[in-house]
């Protein structure tokens, strides 16, 4: 029905008017939430703990569909067993200017320029604390932190310590975004000379926290780039496993449009089929790593270019323990979560 019906009509607006609208129903309708559980959910569940937080499923819906959770009720009835809130920055920010997101149809891809538009750390926390108690299924909420487009790359840091103060109780677990191509400089955060001490103060302040609150201190993941050079990864990879993150989420969208039949001259980051091959190529990097690894194993999380179950296994094959969607989600609609967990 999504296919035939609904995304014909959506197609017809704007990406953003129709992505607001649907969230703003979605999240209203909460009387049709078991109707939306017995066409969508799996009925089956296939339950994984990862340090200690379960999974009814590996599958779960990436940042930036829902950046101010405003609809963790909905994702928690049509049956995902994570989402991923955010990229929460300590102030709310409009993002850049409209219009910001651009559908290739063909391509089945989108390339997005938002710049992390979101209400901020304050109100996100209040959303999220405000659904946990209706959550019935079991749906884990992963915040994705980011900084202000005005806080400089030095003082970066800051604003992930805001966020992660603010938001320790409102998350299950975090991601630490520094791969949006769409927040000037972000991406710099990748290089030792920002990284080790970023890792190393988010760490800090998670064991300070737990302590202080007397829980076990939170998975943390760091999202990295599809942009990078095999070199980089490890370098990455390496620093991961020093500051005792949980794993690293791969990837985000790409700047590269080397896998683009249709021409487009809109910046942004590139998402969907064309992404695929670019962000496997990333997590194989990681899972040879990981091979490698004599000490640690990191947890994987593959995402970019999920429409299928074919492509969820590739990413499974590629050593990823969780695999997110969100430009499949748009083309294939929510029965997109039984196709993949049947
Ligand atoms: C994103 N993505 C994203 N990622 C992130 O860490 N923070 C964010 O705020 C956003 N925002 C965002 C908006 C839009 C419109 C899109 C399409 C994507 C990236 C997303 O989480 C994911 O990593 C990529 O889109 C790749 O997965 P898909 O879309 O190919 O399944």
């Amino acid at each position: 029905m999504y296919k035939l019906l609904i995304r014909p009509i959506f197609f017809l607006f704007d990406s953003e008017k129709i992505h607001n609208f649907t969230l703003f129903i979605i999240s209203r309708f909460t009387f049709l939430y078991p109707v939306f559980k017995l066409i969508y959910s799996p009925s089956k569940n296939c339950s994984l703990q990862i340090a200690n937080c379960t999974f009814k499923s590996p599958l779960g819906l990436a940042a930036g569909f829902d950046k101010n959770g405003v609809a963790l009720r909905f994702w928690d009835a049509v049956g995902f067993s994570y989402v991923e809130v955010g990229t929460v920055t300590p102030l709310g920010q409009p993002g850049n200017p409209k219009p910001r997101i651009f559908r290739l149809k063909k391509e089945k891809a989108l390339i997005n320029r938002l710049g992390f538009n979101n209400k901020g750390a304050d109100e996100i926390r209040k959303n999220i604390l405000e659904a946990k108690p209706k959550l019935k299924n079991g749906l884990v909420v992963g915040v994705n932190i980011g900084k202000n487009k005005h806080t400089s790359i030095i003082n970066a840091v800051t604003d992930y310590k805001i966020c992660f103060e603010k938001l320790f109780d409102a998350a299950d677990y975090f991601t630490v975004n520094i791969s949006s191509p769409n927040t000037k400089s972000l991406r710099d955060l990748h290089n030792k000379e920002y990284l080790d001490n970023l890792l190393a103060e988010i760490q800090n302040l998670n064991l300070q926290l737990a302590a202080k609150h007397g829980v076990h201190p939170k998975n943390i993941f760091l999202k990295i780039s599809p942009d990078l050079e095999s070199e980089e990864v490890e370098e990455v990879y390496d620093f991961v496993c020093k500051h005792n993150f949980t794993g690293i989420i791969a990837t985000n969208t790409t700047v590269s449009r080397s896998n683009l039949g249709q021409k487009s001259d809109e910046q942004g980051g590139l998402s969907g089929k064309p992404l695929k091959p670019i962000a496997d190529k990333i997590l194989h990097m990681l899972n040879e790593l990981n091979l490698k690894n004599q000490n640690k194993k990191l947890i994987l999380i593959g995402v970019g270019g999920v429409f299928s179950k074919q492509d969820f296994e590739d990413k499974t094959k590629n050593g990823a323990s969780l695999v997110q969607v969100y430009t499949g989600f748009i083309y294939e609609g929510p029965g997109i979560i039984k196709k993949i967990l049947r």
